[in-house]
């Protein structure tokens, strides 16, 4: 099951439409993957920006402030508690104004913490430990730093609070980064969702543009398909609706093409006819000799009798015995006769229903004596309930009588011949079989070719094979071959039951 639709997915992917669906979709894929990354990556950073530009606003402002403060205490105009309320005040006041403020942190010149928001973790006077704030102070230029904070993404904006070279401390104002990303995320949703309803929506509208384009190609590729497997070309009738483009010249040349196999195929046919009625005359020339000796046994029966009749002095029921051989003699005469006239007959390419076996019973009934003489024993194994199939019952006959002579010559010192029939689930099947000489392996290839043969002249044409093959093609079905040397061969036709 999983391995059938496997099959079928690797075949659609190899189909023009799969192939072209796929590169599409890779494309979108591509496409807006790098646009989502691109987007993203723009609004990401007008988010960091805006908290960055906030940020200086707020450090510049503290910085004239509280570089002041720190300058009074310096001169002791304000007491060490007055700048610690003062600076306290500050701090608060300023994480009012907005919730992104994580942490405000005033520093002395040591690096030890005159004012933190977060006074209990960062005692007065502890040593502060941010690289930014040390190297802000050290370079007298602010500074802008991504941290974490309490485990938390921050912007922290490190600025010295100094007057140009002298400088009484430092200041951070460290920004959450939580909402930006938060807000991040949301557009990342977002763009998935509108991505996979715009990727499906362009897939949808592709397949279908895929499916219309592709459409003329597989109905051409379909046809070509039939033309494979359906012998009869005539029978084919093609339409296509008139295009310009490229697919419209390809139908024109395909249509050209057709005619063309068409042309050939009636050519190849008659071919086929003429070399089909040589090999029957040459096989008429075989059995001429059988059935002069299978006319000349009765007529000698019916001779000895005609001339006991004329005698007067016969009684009733002997005079009966005697028309009755006459008349068996006279029936088979007419019997072998007829067939030969039969098998002899124009082909009329024509098919009605027949019976396999009683063919076969047909053409055995003129090989009688050619199988006797060469002392060769006959096995039927034929399927009694074997169905009715459509033939064209003249060229089949010829089939069978071709692939049994060919039997009979190859079993030089007597043999047996095997024919079978079998009934398949759609198919009808005969097999001749004999106790021959074989076909040697280097020229198994060859046997189906005109003109093929290993017989003197006189003994084979070469045609059999290539005429039956033709015929047996015609009839929708196919010719097996299985051979061993000097053990026999097998050939089987296989007949679609229709
Ligand atoms: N039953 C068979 N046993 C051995 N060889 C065979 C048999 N049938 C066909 N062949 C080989 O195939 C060749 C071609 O057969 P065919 O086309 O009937 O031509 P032909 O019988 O006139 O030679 C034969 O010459 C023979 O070598
Ligand atoms: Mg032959």
């Amino acid at each position: 099951m999983t391995l059938h639709l496997l099959e079928k997915l690797k075949e659609w992917t190899f189909s023009l439409q799969g192939k072209f669906i796929l590169t599409a979709s890779v494309c979108i894929l591509i496409f807006t993957t790098v646009g989502s990354f691109i987007i993203l990556e723009r609004e990401k950073n007008l988010y960091k920006l805006d908290i960055v530009n906030q940020g200086k606003v707020f450090a510049e402002i503290s910085r004239v402030m509280l570089t002041n403060v720190m300058i009074y205490n310096d001169l002791g105009i304000m007491d060490r508690q007055d700048t610690i309320d003062y600076l306290d005040y500050f701090i608060m006041n300023l994480m009012e104004r907005d919730r992104r403020i994580k942490y405000v942190a005033v520093v002395d010149n040591d690096g030890k913490v005159v004012a933190h928001s977060n006074i209990a973790d960062f005692g007065y006077g502890t040593q502060y430990r941010d690289n930014a704030m040390l190297l802000a102070m050290k370079t007298l230029q602010p500074l802008i730093a991504e941290e974490y904070f309490e485990n938390k993404p921050v912007i922290s904006i490190a600025t010295p609070l100094n007057i140009s070279t002298k400088k009484w401390g430092g200041l951070a104002i460290g920004l959450s980064t939580e909402e930006m990303q938060k807000a991040v995320n949301i557009l990342k949703k977002e763009i998935v969702y509108i991505t996979l309803i715009f990727s499906t929506i362009s897939l949808l509208i592709i397949s279908i543009g895929a499916k219309v384009l592709a459409k003329p190609v597989i109905k051409l590729s379909s046809i070509m398909d039939n033309i494979k497997t359906k012998v009869d070309l005539e029978q084919y009738n093609i339409e296509f609706k008139d295009r310009r483009d490229e697919i419209g010249k390809l139908k024109k040349s395909f249509l050209w093409m057709i005619q063309r196999l068409r042309d050939a195929d009636r050519e190849h046919k008659k071919t086929l006819e003429l070399l089909g009625q040589s090999e029957k005359m040459a096989a008429i020339g075989k059995l001429a000799s059988g059935v002069a000796h299978e006319i000349n046994n009765p007529l000698g029966g019916i001779t000895v009798c005609f001339k006991n009749l004329m005698k007067t002095d016969m009684d009733e029921a002997t005079k009966q015995e005697h028309i009755e051989v006459v008349n068996d003699g006279l029936l088979r005469i007419k019997n072998i006769v007829e067939q030969l006239l039969n098998f002899s007959k124009m082909a009329v390419t024509e098919k009605s229903p027949a019976d396999l076996n009683s063919l076969i019973t047909r053409q055995l009934l003129l090989l009688n004596y050619y199988l006797s003489e060469k002392k060769i024993k006959v096995v039927r194994e034929f399927f009694e309930q074997m169905s009715v199939i459509a033939l064209d019952e003249n060229k089949m006959g010829q089939v069978i009588m071709n692939i049994m002579i060919n039997a009979i010559q190859a079993m030089d010192n007597g043999g047996v011949m095997t024919v079978r029939t079998r009934q398949n689930k759609d198919s009808c099947e005969i097999e001749v079989e004999d106790t021959g000489k074989g076909i040697p392996v280097d020229i198994m290839g060859n046997i189906f070719d005109p003109f093929f043969t290993t017989k003197t002249v006189g003994e084979g044409t070469g045609l059999g094979l290539s005429v039956s093959r033709g015929i047996v093609e015609q009839h929708g079905g196919i010719i097996e071959v299985e051979s061993a040397v000097n053990v026999g061969t097998k050939f089987r036709i296989k007949l679609p039951d229709m």
